[in-house]
């Protein structure tokens, strides 16, 4: 028997395991030029909870009723296309299905001894060209300058740490606890933290952390904590939009101190993007952070937690910060 999570219903505000279900199906037969395959890793990402409501978006709501989508590692185990054979490991945006039939062309082979398989969902795959075309093409950091990272400990987040390190930035990072601090500070080598579930006035700590002023901030979170950057930011900023994920579950959006009359005074730049737009570079920018990868100048993190069930409980948890680097469920054995 094989099995599929539908999403059930749409949610108001904070998703729950009730907006989800599990059903049974039967496996699929393969037609020629089709692969069978069998899923090993599926991703679960903020973008989805803007997919589980019916407004119009760059990408298309998932249907109720239907299985939801999106990154998969999955192995082949049944090939009729001769490019293919049995044992080999694709990627591909798939159905959240243990085993379902896919067009052999629309999905990409991997190299199983280059990096680990879950890889191809975090650092060598989508948040890593996130963090790595967010950051250079928008934020174009320079050595010396101060770069702040809202949502730091996490899949994107942690990327753009390190990338920005890399260029010779100073770095403060900004997650919601003092383990995923540490690992910034301790492993990556990220040069100032901030707690902001503990810290009373983040204005004022990360005037403190960026004494020189920020010159560009990488948001991931939105809210809160994005007003307290702006405030600090120099003259020509880049602010960086990459995702708002403290508003994501808003009912309705909070007014917040309105942005433009400090853009105007630091003559700052703010442009949101999506990864999808630098997707005939995605081959640079793969290469590029592999190499790093391989030479140990970048490093990375997974939350990998067991068993297909556990989906829907799994993706809740990048609401509560449950995750640090890439969350993924892994099918069990
Ligand atoms: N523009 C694009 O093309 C693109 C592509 C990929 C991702 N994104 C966006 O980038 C952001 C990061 O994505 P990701 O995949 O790397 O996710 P992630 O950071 O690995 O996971 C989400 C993290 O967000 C933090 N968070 C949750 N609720 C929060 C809140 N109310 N306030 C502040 N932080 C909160 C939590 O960490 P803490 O413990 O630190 O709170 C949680 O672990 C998201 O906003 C996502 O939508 C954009």
């Amino acid at each position: 028997m094989n099995r599929q999570i539908n999403l059930k219903s749409r949610p108001k505000g904070l998703p729950t395991e009730s907006n989800f279900e599990i059903a049974e199906t039967k496996i699929p037969s393969v037609n020629d030029g089709e692969l069978l395959v069998k899923a090993k890793f599926i991703s679960v990402d903020p973008y989805m909870r803007s997919r589980m409501s019916d407004a119009k978006s760059y990408v298309p709501s998932f249907e109720v009723g239907k299985p939801m989508d999106g990154g998969v590692v999955a192995e082949v185990i049944e090939s009729r296309h001769p490019d293919f054979m049995v044992g080999d490991a694709v990627l591909g945006h798939l159905q959240w299905q243990e085993i379902q039939t896919v067009k052999a062309e629309s999905v990409t082979k991997l190299n199983k001894s280059a990096a680990p398989l879950s890889y191809y969902l975090g650092i060598l795959g989508m948040p890593g060209l996130t963090a790595y075309f967010g950051l250079n093409e928008i934020g174009k950091p320079i050595a010396g300058e101060t770069v702040v990272v809202s949502g730091a400990a996490g899949a994107v987040g942690m990327v753009v740490c390190q990338i920005a390190r890399l260029k010779g930035c100073r770095v403060v990072g900004i997650a919601g606890s003092d383990e995923k601090n540490g690992y910034l500070r301790d492993v990556l080598k990220v040069d100032e933290v901030i707690n902001y579930h503990t810290e009373k006035n983040i204005k004022a700590a990360i005037a403190r952390s960026c004494p020189g002023g920020v010159d560009v901030y990488y948001d991931n979170v939105g809210g809160e904590i994005s007003d307290a950057v702006l405030s600090n930011i120099n003259k020509y900023a880049r602010i960086v939009l990459c995702g708002q994920i403290s508003t994501y579950n808003d009912i309705e959006i909070p007014v917040g101190p309105r942005p433009q009359p400090i853009m105007v005074k630091k003559s700052a730049l703010m442009q949101g993007f999506i990864v999808n737009n630098y997707s005939d570079r995605f081959g640079e920018g793969v290469k590029q952070l592999a190499q790093w990868l391989g030479e140990g100048k970048l490093t990375y993190q997974e939350t990998i937690v067991q068993g297909f069930e556990t989906l829907p409980e799994t993706f809740l948890g990048l609401f509560h910060g449950k995750n640090t680097g890439k969350l993924l469920v892994e099918m069990k054995a």
